[in-house]
């Protein structure tokens, strides 16, 4: 059944000259069909410079929305339109212009993780490989960090020249992670170091080794001797860590952290959307222009 699905998939995307885009916490069957597999900023800048027709994205809304934003005239496509980052919206109406009332001298730095609106209203965006790159490289001393509270506090304590204001948005997912399950797995696997994506609590990165995105995370593993690790973000990074790494071990916090959105991107969904070419992103012109400016910024500057 899954081979059967897995050749009609195939078979449509060469008919159709479609590429399948997927994040690292989509689950297994899409990382495994998909052409390009990696975390925001990979999959950002392979959206923006793909020459396909179509573009499958199994990831969530404001995955699908940067890659319409970079490449409008594509036709984008979501495995499951629903699949929503909750983070993406916690910015509170009215709090941009606040801000920019308040401080001349003000660039509004936006995580990606955010609706294409709030991009407009910002400076430039960031994923979580490139902020303090980024943020560091911004003539503003003030700086408003939105919409994730802990990426914000990683990159202010690394950037303390600057002024950084910090919105009170977290990943759920993330966010979730206690202390109490990550000493656990230490208990169980003293020499394993703990790796960390950067959406987790402050007290969990000062007690990790490794602070990166998804794909930094990745890249540690494959390139340290050690044998067995603690990795502290969702669970969907597996997948890749054991496909580049069949001979180590990897440890979650538990339960095992789980964005549900991700998930939603199955072979049937991606099959669906192949067939009928419905679950179209759609993004407002003047949206898709004032967006795109933070976003070809970040590309620029995170180079
Ligand atoms: P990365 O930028 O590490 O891929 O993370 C994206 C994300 O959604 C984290 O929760
Ligand atoms: Fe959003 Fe968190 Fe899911 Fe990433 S893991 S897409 S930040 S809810």
């Amino acid at each position: 059944m899954e081979n059967q699905l897995r050749e009609q998939i195939l078979k449509l995307k060469k008919d159709k000259n479609a590429v399948i885009l997927a994040h690292y916490y989509a689950p297994a069957e899409a990382q495994s069909i998909a052409d390009h597999v990696g975390d925001s900023f990979y999959l950002a800048k392979v959206a923006k410079n793909s020459a396909a027709d179509i573009i499958v994205f199994c990831g969530v809304s404001f995955m699908g929305e940067s890659a319409k934003i970079l490449n409008p005239d594509k036709k984008v496509l979501m495995p499951d339109l629903t699949a929503d980052c909750p983070m993406a919206h916690m910015v509170a109406e009215g709090k941009i212009k606040e801000m920019r009332d308040r401080y001349d001298d003000l660039a509004v730095v936006c995580y990606i993780n955010s609706t294409a609106e709030l991009k407009r209203q910002s400076d430039v965006c960031v994923t979580s490989s490139g902020a303090i790159k980024i943020v560091k490289a911004l003539p503003n001393k003030n700086i408003f960090f939105i919409p994730d509270r802990n990426l914000g506090k990683f990159v202010a304590a690394q950037v303390p020249e600057k002024n950084i204001i910090i919105n009170d948005g977290c990943c759920p997912i993330h966010a979730a992670i206690t202390k109490e399950q990550l000493l656990a797995q230490k208990r169980e696997h003293p020499t394993a170091p703990i790796l960390i994506h950067p959406e987790c609590e402050p007290e969990l990165l000062e007690m990790s080794d490794y602070i990166g995105s998804t794909a930094e995370i990745i890249d540690y593993v494959s390139k340290s001797p050690l044998d067995e690790f603690i990795v502290c973000t969702e669970d969907g990074v597996d997948y890749q860590l054991i496909t580049d790494n069949p001979e180590k071990r990897f440890y979650y916090p538990e339960p095992r952290p789980c964005c549900v959105d991700m998930k939603l991107n199955t072979l049937g969904n991606i099959l669906s959307v192949l067939e009928k070419e419905d679950n179209e992103v759609i993004v407002d012109e003047t949206v898709v222009r004032e967006a795109r400016r933070p976003l070809d910024r970040m590309l620029e500057l995170g180079r």
